[in-house]
């Protein structure tokens, strides 16, 4: 067993410990969000927050992983209230979206430890690739995302994605609320 906390739940992976992060997430987890670009640390699509740093989770084994907090992005913000996510969705900087909770996981890393950065250290820091082309939006999203954090202005919450939280926790374990174990004693 390989025990870390993923999302601020503790979960334990009962695979080789050699197996890349990314997939012990996505198929042992069921946290889809993070996705399978490239699969050799080029594109960025994989990144998840290890310990608060964004790292590529394709380049990471569970094993190295062990003890350390895990964020995807379904535990940056459970409702996309997170200033990058209403960045990105207010500036359109999404296209077909399967490079953006790479660019989400990563900007949200840049902004925590760099509330407000230069558009250079912005295009240092997220260096993720969108075969969409977003980039000039993506800056955009970023700079109001900097801007929000720090208070100097507001945005309307994204729209509700239309399921309902409940719903899609039955399908998305690692959303749940309740913990495994309950959900055992419960179904008993
Ligand atoms: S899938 Fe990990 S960097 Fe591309
Ligand atoms: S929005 Fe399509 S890959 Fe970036």
């Amino acid at each position: 067993m390989t025990a870390m906390t993923v999302n601020e739940r503790p979960v334990d992976f009962d695979m080789d410990p050699d197996t890349p992060l990314l997939h012990a997430l996505r198929d042992a987890a069921n946290l889809t969000g993070t996705k399978y670009g490239c699969g050799e640390g080029d594109c960025g699509a994989c990144m998840v927050l290890v310990d608060g740093e964004a790292l590529r989770s394709c380049l990471v084994t569970i094993g190295e992983a062990e003890g350390r907090f895990i964020t995807t992005i379904e535990g940056l913000s459970r409702d996309r209230s997170h200033p990058v996510q209403q960045a990105l969705v207010a500036e359109q900087a999404i296209q077909c979206g399967f490079c953006t909770p790479g660019i989400a996981i990563a900007a949200a890393s840049l902004l925590r430890g760099n509330p407000d950065p230069t558009e250079a250290q912005i295009r240092a820091a997220i260096p993720n690739l969108c075969r969409c082309g977003v980039y000039p939006r993506l800056i955009k999203a970023v700079q109001r995302a900097s801007r929000v954090g720090r208070r100097r202005e507001t945005i309307s919450a994204a729209p509700p994605p239309g399921i309902d939280r409940e719903d899609a926790a039955r399908v998305v374990p690692g959303m749940r609320t309740e913990s495994p174990a309950a959900d055992a004693e419960g179904s008993d």
